[in-house]
């Protein structure tokens, strides 16, 4: 289970204060909230590519970011909200290297190896681009490319940052669909920024909304997708329809009254 105490970062001009979350084994948690809320930074320090001021990230009970990284990188997935390819590696490789914290210093990619990888981009339907360069695929494509390279890890955390942010109708639901089967049957934990609502409130089982670096109110999705505090956090009109069972989460406009 993943713990998050008190975790504060600044960047100078904007920090993230006091953010406790608490993740059992198989749930998912979503970070909900306006642009520069703080998620990507909650995220990231979550992961430890931002160093924040005290140690508060705890798997297990354990000091997450003083693990060596090839320890940590066993028990944490990180799947960033935008990436910049750097060279033209082959999709397959790029998801191979999501096993380099299993490889030792000298050793190369087994068979094995590439067969866990080809597994993962199947489950993500990119398994005919497994030649291509990285560099030359889609926004949405390479997303799910990062997403194989996080799952072949097969980590017990899972961070993902806005996971569905390029994908059309189809993969966002898959992606999502796959997140959620992980954590059933594989008990990982997840954590994911999102910002479309109604698929928070279909995919989570927690919701954490953020405004300015805090938590203002975090809670299973009934609790929390409510119209007074979605406005009071987005400081537009919203409007909650129930259908089938299901939360429809819109913004008030014109359109729609
Ligand atoms: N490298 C950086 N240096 C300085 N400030 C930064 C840096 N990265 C982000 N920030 C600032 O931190 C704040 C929070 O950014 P963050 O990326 O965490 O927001 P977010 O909630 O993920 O937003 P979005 O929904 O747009 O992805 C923003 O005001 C942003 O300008
Ligand atoms: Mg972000």
């Amino acid at each position: 289970m993943l713990e998050v105490r008190g975790l504060s970062f600044s960047y100078g001009d904007f920090s993230v204060d006091d953010v406790c979350l608490e993740v059992g084994e198989g749930e998912i948690l979503t970070l909900l909230g306006p642009n520069g809320s703080g998620k990507t930074t909650v995220l990231k320090s979550i992961y430890g590519l931002l160093r924040p001021r005290e140690r508060c990230v705890f798997i297990d009970g354990k000091d997450c970011h003083s693990l060596p990284l090839r320890e940590r990188a066993r028990l944490v997935g990180y799947v960033p909200q935008s990436h910049h390819p750097p060279f033209p590696y082959t999709v397959l490789d790029v998801v191979v290297m999501g096993l380099a914290s299993q490889l030792g210093v000298f050793e190369s990619p087994k068979k094995e190896h590439y067969q866990k990888a080809l597994e993962k981009l199947k489950l993500v339907g990119m398994v005919r681009f497994k030649d291509k360069p990285y560099t030359e695929l889609s926004g949405g494509q390479l997303q799910l490319v990062l997403i194989a390279r996080a799952l072949v890890q097969e980590p017990r955390v899972l961070l993902l940052d806005e996971p569905t942010a390029h994908l059309d109708f189809k993969n966002q639901v898959r992606v999502l669909e796959i997140v959620k089967r992980l954590a059933g049957r594989e008990g990982i934990s997840a954590v994911m920024a999102l910002h479309d609502p109604n698929l928070a409130s279909m995919y989570s089982d927690r919701i954490a909304l953020l405004k300015d670096g805090r938590i203002k109110a975090i809670g299973k999705p009934d609790e929390i997708l409510r119209e007074e505090i979605l406005e009071d956090v987005y400081g537009v009109p919203v409007c909650v329809l129930e259908f089938n069972g299901l939360r429809i989460i819109l913004p008030k406009t014109e359109v729609i009254q």
